[in-house]
């Protein structure tokens, strides 16, 4: 696996709960790299995040200590050797631990590479990381031009790890989660009045513009790890709780010819639920949709 993390020049990230400072060149660095991964963070730094939650487009792994908390979007893990468990689910490169100052420390060894912000002041933390430059085993392996953000100097480094603690790997990687990421398009349904076909087309088109919103509890991946071996993404389908565009399409079409077809966004996946759940008809669906 994989961190990230921006510090200032003692080595500090953050003070009183957030950021020391935000670097609107840095943040894009941090979602340019992120993106489509899988994003491994503690409680605190959720918390810390845009509205406190999970950052959109990359699967979230969230620590927590907090009996039975679900997290919209996210994945909480209640141990370590869950999250342990579940990072050995993705191949390594595909992992960031994106903080805080707890989860970079315990698991600082396992990481292969550091991509550190430097930024050339004081920000009188207290929330500090290791210092790289003095950690036996890791080197700069590569270092930008010097930056420049309102009279701040700051740069992005590339530490290597020359020896990380190996991480126990799954027998079946999950490789694929495009199901999550992927932006979503708008899809094809048939107006069908049939009970079962709108019960399964409701919970298809949740698991697809809405993955995960009911989040993944702790007891749920205790029951994960604990299964057979299968890919992460192939039991989230497996369960609902996420879905491509192709599994939906694909369902859909079936039944397209037999009653009346209108696309659906995810803006207007409430109109669906509310036919879904016999609130209003075909009709008022398709007049609802062409307002
Ligand atoms: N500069 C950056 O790039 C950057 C990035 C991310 C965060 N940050 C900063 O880092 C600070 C937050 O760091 P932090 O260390 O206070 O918090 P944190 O690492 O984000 O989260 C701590 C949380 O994780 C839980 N946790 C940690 N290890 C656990 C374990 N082994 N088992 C169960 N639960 C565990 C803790 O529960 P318990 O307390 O109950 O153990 C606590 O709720 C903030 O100031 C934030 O802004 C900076």
């Amino acid at each position: 696996m994989k961190l990230i993390v921006a510090v200032d020049e003692k080595w500090g990230i953050g003070r009183n709960g957030d950021l020391l400072l935000s670097i609107p060149d840095d943040m894009l660095y941090y979602r340019a790299t992120t993106r489509g991964k899988v994003v491994v963070m503690g409680y605190t730094t959720l918390l810390s995040l845009p509205k406190s939650k999970p950052a959109p487009g990359r699967l979230n792994l969230v620590l927590a200590d907090i009996k039975g908390l679900r997290v919209p979007g996210a994945v909480v893990c209640g141990s370590m050797e869950q999250l342990h468990g579940m990072i050995g689910c993705f191949h390594p490169d595909e992992v960031f631990d994106i903080g805080g100052g707890s989860m970079y420390r315990q698991l600082l060894p396992y990481c292969s590479d550091a991509h550190i912000t430097k930024m050339r002041f004081d920000g009188e933390a207290d929330t500090y990381i290791p210092n790289l430059d003095e950690l036996d085993g890791w080197h700069v392996a590569d270092e930008s031009e010097p930056k420049d953000h309102e009279g701040l100097q700051y740069s992005f480094v590339v530490y290597h790890n020359e020896a990380p603690k190996p991480l126990t790997m799954a027998e079946d990687l999950s490789t694929d989660m495009s199901a999550y990421f992927k932006k979503k398009e708008p899809v094809t349904i048939a107006l069908v009045d049939d009970e079962g076909y709108k019960a399964e087309l409701k919970t298809l088109l949740h698991a697809y513009f809405r993955p995960l919103e009911n989040g993944f509890s702790a007891d749920e991946v205790e029951e994960y790890l604990d299964g057979e071996p299968i890919a992460f993404e192939t039991y989230l389908k497996e369960r609902r709780l996420t879905a491509s565009f192709d599994e939906v399409q694909a369902y859909a079409d079936r039944y397209v010819g037999q009653g009346e077809a209108v696309t659906v966004t995810k803006e207007e996946l409430e109109v669906i639920d509310a036919f879904a759940d016999g609130e209003i008809t075909a009709e008022d669906v398709i007049s609802k949709l062409k307002q």
